[in-house]
């Protein structure tokens, strides 16, 4: 079994065969998967597919592209969609400074207002971190939640997407309590600064994710990436580190539980009937 934690199943690149491409997802052995929302329209078309779907969950917020466009009344509608029971997360939120189509500031407040947000509703953060590590790491210890060791609160929960920094940026992440998120290039022949940082991330700290349609792992590189491919990326983190395909599929999958289903799951069970 695996899950694949970061999926854009709403994109249009699945409008021809979305159906096919979750049915191949769940014969490879997905047994869930989470699809991002990047904007409000993309967040509720997240949802409306989580809805269609047992094995299917959304993660609802506003993409550090699209912050430019962010303000009260979108915060309130997500607060609005992040209701829902099938909504395990808020993300992606984050910041971009490689491609930079919003403004750094903008940036900067969409993404501390979904933190909040985040902390308010008590649910995981799905991080987005494109050459932007210090100012992610600061804010992220600026908008830490209160922690179980004070006392009251979950402390900070979620994933550091896709991640992109060297061994030291990892270790912060991992100090901060967050998981760390991999994708296709664990699979590419010439990412070696990227297999030493799968070396030294602890396998219980680590999800397995797609990005689909982007990002796709070999031997499909060059292609539309697909739910169905998370495989490869697990088969190429079990390769970095030495086990075998099926530990790293148990070990993600009970992460990934743990991180975005546990409170789900409590919560269909306390549903009546
Ligand atoms: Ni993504």
């Amino acid at each position: 079994m695996l899950v694949d934690s970061h999926c854009h199943l709403d994109l249009p690149h699945f409008d021809a065969d979305r159906e096919a491409v979750i049915a191949r997802a769940w014969a490879a052995g997905v047994t869930r998967l989470v699809t991002i929302g990047t904007g409000l329209p993309s967040s509720r078309a997240a949802l409306a597919l989580a809805e269609r779907y047992a094995g299917i969950y959304a993660a609802v917020g506003v993409h550090p592209h699209e912050a430019k466009d962010f303000d009260e009344t979108t915060l309130t509608e997500l607060e609005a969609l992040a209701q829902h029971p099938k909504v395990v997360a808020i993300g992606e939120i984050g910041l971009d400074f490689y491609r930079d189509w919003s403004p750094r500031d903008a940036q900067a407040r969409a993404f501390e207002a979904q933190l909040d947000l985040a902390t308010r509703l008590e649910l995981p953060v799905i991080v987005h971190d494109r050459e932007a590590h210090a100012a992610v790491l600061a804010t992220l210890r600026a908008h830490l939640p209160p922690s179980p060791s004070q006392g009251e609160g979950p402390g900070m929960r979620g994933v550091l997407h896709s991640f992109s920094g060297d061994t030291a940026v990892a270790q912060a992440v991992l100090a901060l309590g967050l998981y760390l998120g991999f994708t296709g290039p664990v699979t590419f022949p010439k990412a070696a600064d990227l297999r030493t940082v799968v070396a030294a991330v602890p396998l219980e700290r680590l999800l397995v994710e797609t990005d689909a349609p982007y990002l796709t792992p070999q031997p499909y590189r060059g292609q539309r990436n697909e739910p169905a491919y998370v495989r490869y990326v697990a088969e190429g983190v079990a390769a970095i580190k030495g086990l075998s395909f099926e530990t790293v599929a148990e070990q993600t999958t009970a992460n990934a539980e743990a991180l975005f289903f546990s409170h789900t799951d409590t919560e269909t069970q306390k549903r009546p009937g």
